[in-house]
């Protein structure tokens, strides 16, 4: 009786020969750099809990958004962080609001080169935190905040987004944003849903850098129970339903399973998003020594990737672009 009966091994043997059966690989193709773009900022202030991530300033935006796209990445996804929060948050429609003027710049300095992915949601602009307007009992009222999200989309795409980014998980966001982009002559413009995005822990970070924690209460109401795997996909088909030409899963270290399953129920672009609260974990294990940074995040990114995720939105894409360049120089 031959034993083994197979070797794996002989693949393994040379770094060569590993490359060459290498299921998924990594490219600064597949990466999208998230930001913040804050209104009333003199310098681009860093994030204590994001340790290398900043606040930008309309100008040091720019120069972020050059870097990342030296590095080959493929595009960013902006936040804004207005000077003025309201119950409604109106400025997040403002067309001349803090977002809309990022993405008129970045049209006008990067062309096409950059794919701009505008984040649609309230949270960053109203006085309460929530991610919509509320009823008077404190919950969030879904169909009067989708006439808010298709006022914000509407601006973004006229100020130049390629593609909307609604993240607020409110029922018919998706079918909401389409209808009005088509309406005001913008049925060009994409939309990327966060289709499967979890009440989170690991969204903290984001908070104290868009100062959107929510005054009252948490996100349980809208944001999917962390404990629910095949509700992830019926979301996912429900955004398809709507229109959607890219989907989400969110947060992606914490919810593999999640993006594998979504994987197998769409062949749309799969984008997962490593969140704030990942980054961080990351970040603070590699300087309290416990392994090195670059492998780690590279590993982490490999296993998003291998998952079967499209695309990785993570606050490490201008580092891991720098980083894959080294290895081909
Ligand atoms: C909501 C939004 C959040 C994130 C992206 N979009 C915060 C939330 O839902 O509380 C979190 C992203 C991150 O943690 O990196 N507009």
């Amino acid at each position: 009786m031959p034993f083994p009966t197979d070797r794996p091994r002989r693949m393994r043997r040379t770094a060569a020969l590993r490359r060459l059966v290498r299921e998924t690989r990594l490219r600064p193709d597949d990466l999208i750099h998230p930001a913040f773009v804050r209104e009333d900022l003199d310098a681009p202030r860093e994030i204590p809990t994001m340790p290398g991530q900043h606040q930008e300033t309309q100008d040091s935006l720019v120069r972020a958004v050059e870097d990342a796209l030296r590095g080959g990445v493929a595009g960013v996804v902006l936040f804004g962080i207005p000077a003025l929060k309201d119950a409604e948050g109106s400025e997040a429609w403002n067309d001349r609001g803090v977002v809309q003027t990022a993405l008129r710049r970045l049209r006008s300095e990067f062309r096409d080169e950059c794919v701009l992915i505008a984040d649609c949601c309230l949270d960053e602009y109203t006085d309460h935190g929530h991610c919509g307007v509320l009823l008077a009992d404190g919950r969030v009222d879904n169909d009067a905040t989708l006439d808010l999200y298709a006022r914000i989309a509407v601006s973004q795409a006229a100020a130049g987004a390629d593609v909307i980014a609604p993240s607020g998980m409110m029922d018919g966001q998706v079918a909401a944003i389409r209808q009005a982009l088509d309406d005001g002559g913008f049925a060009e413009t994409a939309i990327l849903a966060y289709s499967a995005k979890y009440a989170s822990v690991m969204y903290g970070p984001f908070r104290d850098a868009a100062d959107c924690a929510p005054k009252h209460g948490d996100r349980r109401g809208y944001q999917m129970d962390v404990a629910n795997q095949r509700e992830a996909v019926r979301e996912t088909l429900l955004d398809i339903e709507e229109g959607a030409d890219m989907v989400m899963v969110k947060p992606a270290l914490t919810c593999l399973d999640v993006v594998a399953r979504v994987r197998d129920a769409t062949d749309l672009p799969l984008a997962a998003y490593c969140v704030s609260g990942e980054y961080a974990m990351l970040r603070a294990a590699a300087a309290a020594g416990a392994f090195e940074e670059r492998a780690a995040v590279l590993e982490a990114l490999t296993a998003i990737r291998r998952a079967g995720a499209d695309m990785v939105i993570t606050y490490h894409a201008r580092q891991v672009a720098r980083w894959l360049a080294e290895d081909r120089g």
